[in-house]
Parts: C-alpha cells; structure tokens; sequence
C-alpha cells in the first residue's frame, strides 16, 4: 500500500489542512481516511455510513478503494453509502445521473450490499421531490448520521449543490434540509462538458443533501485539485464564513474541529503563507 506524500500539514481556523505533493497524493490521502473507517466497521462488526460525492475529485480516490478492495481485501460488507446529490430530472438509469457515476465508479466494483447504497431519486414527480429529500434526511438521521462526508467544492464555492445563497444569514444556510435547488450558471457551465457541451441539455435543478446533514457529519473530509478550485479555495478558508461561500462554513466553531481539507498545490497555490 502506498503512503501519499504530503508537503504540509497545519490547523488553521479550527480545521485541518492538508496540502499533498501531488493531486494522486491528495486522493490517496482521502482514500486512507475513508479506508480506515471502512476497515474499523468491518473489525468491529458495526455499521460505517458515508456521504460520498461525485463529479472529477473524487474519481481517484474510488480508484484507489477499489483497488484496496481488490489487492488488500478491505470490505465494505458493514458500510452505508448515501451520496450528496442528483440531477433533476434525470433518469438513474440515464449514463449522466450520478446513480450511473457511482455504479460505475464504485458500487459495482466494491462488495458494498446494493440495498445500503443510497441515491436521491431524480426521477420522483416534481410535487414530491421535496418529500422525497425530507425522507433522505430522516433515512439518514435514522442510520445514525453520517460517519463520514467526503466533499469536493464547485468552483462557486457550493458543497454537494447547496449553491450560494447570499439573501440568508450563515445559521439559516447551515440549518437547510435536503431539497430541490435551482443549479447556479457556473455549475452547469462546468457541467455541460460531461453534456457534450451542450448547455441547454445540463438539468436545471438537483436534488441535493442540505447543510444541515452534511455539517454534522462525525467528520468532513473536502477534497480540491487543481487550479480552477485556487482562487475559491483561498476564499473559502481565508474569508469568514458566509453564505456566498457555501464552503466557508466548514469553518463554524462548532464544525471546523471534524474538518480535513486536502488540497494539491494547485489548489492552494492562491493561499497566503499559513505555517
Ligand atoms: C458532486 C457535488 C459537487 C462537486 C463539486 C466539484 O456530488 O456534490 O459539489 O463535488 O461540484 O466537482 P468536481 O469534482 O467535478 O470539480
């Protein structure tokens, strides 16, 4: 097993801060987190519940868990997935919904029980998908909350498709439930690649997992590569939290302690000096 190589490692604000040699070190640093866990449930014979993202970040770090899965036997018999976040509408069987990113990228590969591996639906009538996402958070606050919440950040700052809401104040944000949100210009500007650049055929709404769940996680692990994520980056850990950053309020008193931030130098290479 390979150890990731990491340039530095400091607190700042409260949180952890983790800057990788490389963006591979990055995601092999997350995957050794999540790896724990997983391994500890399956010791223990308890349940591990992870709140998994998907989009490009987290495609090497699935990578390395089903390699781990396939070389060192790790198990993931005991774990409980639910994921951040759907298009909507979107067929889960549609190649484009984030069911068929996780099937493919992990579900499939790994020895996870399919009925522990949760999607929000994005084919539930328009009238019920509020309903259908208060369900998700009472699915997973009846699991026992998450174990884990592994996040990538949009380039807007947003967190799973909580986009910025700047007219709410920071403890309203933080206390949204999962819902239906309307998808910001710049998240479906960087979605319309994967919708062979054709911006009409990016959904316009999502399902998503609200702030509420996401921050009280047991611990929070956000992940960011490459130099598109620097200049939100810098905001998101340097400004105080706001509801413009979605991903400042990982900074809350109360939140900031079960943070891990993992960044590539890429990534941090618009951060002041934090030694
Ligand atoms: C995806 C999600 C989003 C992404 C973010 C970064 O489930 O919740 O918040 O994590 O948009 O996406 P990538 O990794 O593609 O840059």
């Amino acid at each position: 097993m390979l150890e990731p190589s990491i340039r530095q490692e400091t607190r700042h604000r409260g949180l952890t801060l983790i800057v990788a040699a490389t963006a591979h070190d990055a995601a092999l640093t997350a995957a050794r987190i999540i790896q724990g866990i997983v391994n500890e449930a399956d010791r223990r014979h308890v349940k591990a519940t992870l709140g998994l993202a998907t989009g490009k970040t987290p495609q090497a770090i699935y990578a390395e868990l089903v390699r781990a899965h396939r070389d060192e036997r790790i198990s993931f018999r005991h774990v409980v997935t639910y994921n951040l976040d759907e298009y909507y509408p979107i067929s889960p069987r549609d190649p484009l919904s984030y069911r068929t990113y996780m099937h493919r990228h992990l579900f499939a590969q790994v020895d996870l029980p399919p009925e522990s591996a949760h999607v929000l639906d994005g084919s539930v009538p328009p009238a019920f998908a509020d309903e259908a996402c208060q369900f998700f958070d009472r699915w997973i606050d009846a699991d026992g909350g998450l174990d884990l919440q592994l996040l990538g950040i949009g380039r807007n700052g947003h967190i799973g498709f909580n986009e910025p809401e700047p007219h709410r104040s920071v403890a309203e944000f933080a206390a949204l439930p999962s819902r239906k949100v309307t998808l910001d210009v710049v998240t479906r500007a960087d979605a319309a690649a994967d919708f062979g650049g054709n911006l009409d055929a990016v959904p316009k709404y999502a399902l998503t997992v609200g702030p509420r769940v996401i921050l009280a996680a047991r611990r929070i692990v956000m992940v960011a590569l490459g130099s598109s994520k620097a200049r939100i980056v810098a905001r998101a850990l340097t400004e105080d939290p706001t509801t413009e950053v979605p991903a400042s309020l990982l900074q809350l008193p109360e939140v900031a302690p079960r943070v891990t931030w993992i960044l590539d130098p890429d990534a941090a290479s618009l951060l002041p000096d934090l030694t």
